[in-house]
């Protein structure tokens, strides 16, 4: 089994992070309250029932759209019946939908309870599950209401990803990719078994070393005041292509973003070519068919990003080299013409 553990000084208490296959029935997990969503009760209620004999289970209807304060304050409710008191331990079991929700019920009650989220989606145990980064959308603005609240242990087990979708895996190795465009050791690996990007067994491998990838991020910036901003790597052009609609995944879009923020990279900073040849080809595979999209559209959508357009320029975390990133600059008019450019030949 790995583990890991983050401490800083500015948030000093400590989350731990426990992967390995079969640890949900393995470790001691005490819970007080279980909260889920409909998806995961429907296909894992006698094993959580097992895990947590006797335990309030909450389950909210499952999908992106009730990330929403109703489904927070319904949670908190549910919490209040159950009569939680500051020392209980409040389980969320879920994608990262389930954990950003149970992220921030569990800051908000009694001014802030024990979380242990057990991320059941790839993306959230390769992302959402490590960091302490919790929300609900609201006035149609994702993760606009929100605290840092870390975990105080966190159990990545593989065998959840057995029942996912293969949809739901593409968009896991969406931010897999973008870790890679942080991390030389994560590539190489990526590469070195490009012919089993969606093999259970491999993936289940990699969630570890990807973990590994975020903790180092996050241990250096828990407050995403400087070097945490990178991990927006393929974000924000991705994002804006999110909100400009077409129903792809995020992972997909953030994807999608990369290959446009590549482009945009080697144009405006000293590159090493032949790797982002690499890396774009990466993006391409896991993505399938690049989609047609709306650059100019989704362009003007980047100048409404909360985090990385001011002053009316965007900021970009882009990949440079194996294992290099750096930050760009660029004047809105300038992105989206590069966007409106690219466009063409990106589809
Ligand atoms: N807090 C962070 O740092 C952070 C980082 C990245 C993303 N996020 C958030 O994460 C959310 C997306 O997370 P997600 O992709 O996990 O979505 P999700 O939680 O909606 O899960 C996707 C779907 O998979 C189902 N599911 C979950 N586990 C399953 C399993 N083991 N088998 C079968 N089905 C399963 C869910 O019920 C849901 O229908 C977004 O709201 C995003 O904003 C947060
Ligand atoms: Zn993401």
């Amino acid at each position: 089994m790995k583990t890991f553990c983050i401490q800083t000084e500015l948030r000093p208490e400590k989350s731990e992070i426990f992967c390995g296959r079969g640890v949900f029935e393995s470790a001691e997990i005490s819970a007080a309250f279980v909260f889920t969503d409909t998806n995961m009760l429907s296909l894992y209620e006698k094993k959580i029932k097992k895990k947590f004999p006797k335990k309030p289970i909450f389950a909210m209807d499952a999908g992106e759209e009730h990330k929403t304060p109703e489904t927070l304050f319904a949670l908190l409710r549910e919490m209040a019946k159950a009569g939680l008191h500051r020392k209980d331990t409040l389980v969320c079991i879920g994608g990262g939908v389930v954990g950003d929700i149970g992220g921030l019920a569990s800051a908000l009650y009694m001014r802030g309870i024990d979380c242990v989220q057990i991320p059941t989606t790839l993306l959230a145990q390769v992302d959402s599950s490590v960091g302490g980064k919790t929300a609900v959308d609201f006035g149609g603005i994702k993760n606009l209401v929100g605290a840092f609240k870390m975990p105080s242990r966190v159990f990545v087990d593989s065998e959840f990803l057995g029942t996912l979708p293969e949809r739901e895996l593409r968009c896991g190795l969406g931010e897999i990719v973008k870790h890679s465009a942080l991390s030389g050791v994560l590539f190489d690996r990526l590469i070195a078994n490009r012919a089993r990007l969606f093999d259970l067994e491999f993936l289940g491998g990699i969630v570890p070393d990807n973990i590994a990838v975020k903790t180092a991020f996050v241990q250096n910036d828990p407050y995403e005041t400087g070097l945490r901003k990178f991990l927006n790597v393929g974000h924000t052009t991705g994002h804006a292509f999110e909100l400009s609609g077409g129903g792809l995944s995020h992972g997909e879009y953030v994807l999608l973003g990369l290959l446009y923020e590549i482009e945009i990279a080697k144009k405006y900073l000293k590159c090493d070519e032949a790797y982002l040849r690499v890396l774009h080809n990466l993006a391409v595979k896991v993505l399938g068919t690049v989609p047609k999209t709306d650059p100019v559209a989704a362009a003007e959508l980047a100048r409404l990003d909360k985090k990385n357009a001011k002053n009316d320029s965007i900021a970009l975390a882009v990949p440079t080299a194996k294992g290099k990133f750096e930050l760009l600059e660029l004047p809105f008019t300038q992105y989206k013409r590069e966007l409106k450019k690219l466009g063409d030949s990106i589809c």
